[in-house]
């Protein structure tokens, strides 16, 4: 982990460039390197040209150093090595990147993040023991943000969790006769395709798996890895044999309550424990969490958004609101257990963005001292 003491090392204006760019290659491996971190690396010669560039592509690959260090061979003697996340410490299904930049010659390291993972953290001091100056803490808030996904599913033990809904510009999901194709624009949906590719699962209620028969895959994005897709379906009713989510397309696994009986042959079936409205969060969280998904993408509907905000588990939000008024119909969310203002759940805003003719908002929980 970086310390203070690490952080009164120097950044310059090409560190800062160089990192930035490692935090942009760290971002190809979103959605394929589960259950490891996305990483980023560059490495300048000791002239500051770049000679080497890769990322973490997919767990159990090469990470993010090998790459680089490859392309560079022996240029990236006596050079820079910038890297998102602590160069690791311990040989898992790959050795230990400390040991690979020390004898690549590598003379200094600019790291971004701390490895909070206990297992792996320690690079830093191996890389100083060795000779290598160290440079922590560059970049640090935009590499954490690249990265939110397993470092939120490290520190606390659980997949990251982003709910997306598609609203009316009156917050309405569906229409007042349950119609809600296509409330948001082809741009929109395109969109949240590429959500889908860099989440590990695709998570959706009963609720949803009767009134639309989604098919959760990810469509139009050559080379994705298709995510889990799971419904929660308490009494194992909803999801029947010729349901469009268990096609071959991606894996499926559906979530029943621990006395339920589906009736799906050959489908992957997880039992937990009852819970308010319906299965306990936490406890799909948790069996999700086993199953290497460091990741989820909530697609609703209100209901299970609404269990997952009352548990605490939203950690972004992206709405698409669409410029179309219903004036009937299901609101966003549904039973978040919030009764009075001063419980509502405050959110920052950290991006708007046009697709097409709708609006993107990204918000993620104010933290307590912004509530
Ligand atoms: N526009 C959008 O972005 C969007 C997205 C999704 C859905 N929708 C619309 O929303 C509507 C469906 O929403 P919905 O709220 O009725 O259904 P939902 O949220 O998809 O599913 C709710 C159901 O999930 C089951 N469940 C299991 N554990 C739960 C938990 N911990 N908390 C809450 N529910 C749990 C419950 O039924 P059991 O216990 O019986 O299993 C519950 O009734 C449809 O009209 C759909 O088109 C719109």
């Amino acid at each position: 982990m970086a310390t203070a003491a690490d952080r009164t090392g120097t950044a310059d204006a090409a560190d800062i460039a160089a990192m930035r760019r490692a935090v942009a290659l760290a971002s190809r491996g979103l959605g394929s390197t589960s259950p490891n971190p996305v990483v980023g690396c560059v490495v300048l010669d000791a002239s500051g040209h770049e000679v080497g560039a890769g990322w973490h592509e997919r767990a159990g690959g090469p990470h993010a150093e090998v790459h680089a260090l490859r392309q560079a061979g022996v240029l990236a003697r006596g050079g820079t090595a910038y890297v998102t996340l602590e160069p690791c410490n311990h040989t898992g299904r790959t050795g230990p990147c400390a040991q690979a930049l020390i004898e690549a010659g590598i003379a200094r390291v600019v790291y971004a993040v701390g490895d909070p993972d206990p297992q792996a953290t320690g690079g830093a001091a191996t890389l100083r023991a060795a000779g290598v100056e160290v440079t922590a803490g560059v970049l640090e808030a935009e590499a954490e943000a690249g990265n939110a996904a397993w470092l939120t599913s490290v520190r606390l033990g659980r997949p990251y969790v982003l709910w997306k809904y598609a609203a009316t510009l009156d917050g309405r999901v569906a229409a007042q006769d349950g119609t809600s194709r296509w409330i948001s624009s082809p741009e929109s949906r395109a969109d949240v395709h590429r959500l889908r590719a860099e989440a590990d699962a695709v998570v959706v209620g009963s609720g949803t798996a009767r009134a639309d028969d989604p098919h959760l895959a990810v469509r139009g994005i050559e080379g994705a890895v298709q995510p889990l897709r799971v419904v929660v379906d308490t009494g194992a009713t909803a999801v029947r044999p010729g349901a469009r989510v268990l096609d071959d397309a991606a894996p499926t696994l559906i979530a029943v309550a621990e006395d339920a009986a589906p009736d799906l042959p050959g489908t992957d079936v997880v039992r937990l424990p009852r819970a308010g409205g319906g299965l306990s969060v936490p406890a799909l969280l948790a069996a999700l969490h086993e199953r290497g998904v460091r990741s989820v993408l909530l697609e609703g509907g209100p209901a299970l958004a609404g269990s997952f905000v009352a548990a605490g588990a939203v950690d972004k939000v992206v709405g698409y609101l669409a410029p179309v008024l219903l004036g009937a119909g299901p609101a966003a969310l549904a039973g978040a257990g919030i009764t009075t203002l001063t419980d509502a759940l405050r959110l920052e805003i950290t991006e708007t963005a046009r697709t097409g003719p709708d609006l993107r908002i990204t918000a993620v929980p104010a933290t307590p001292k912004e509530r």
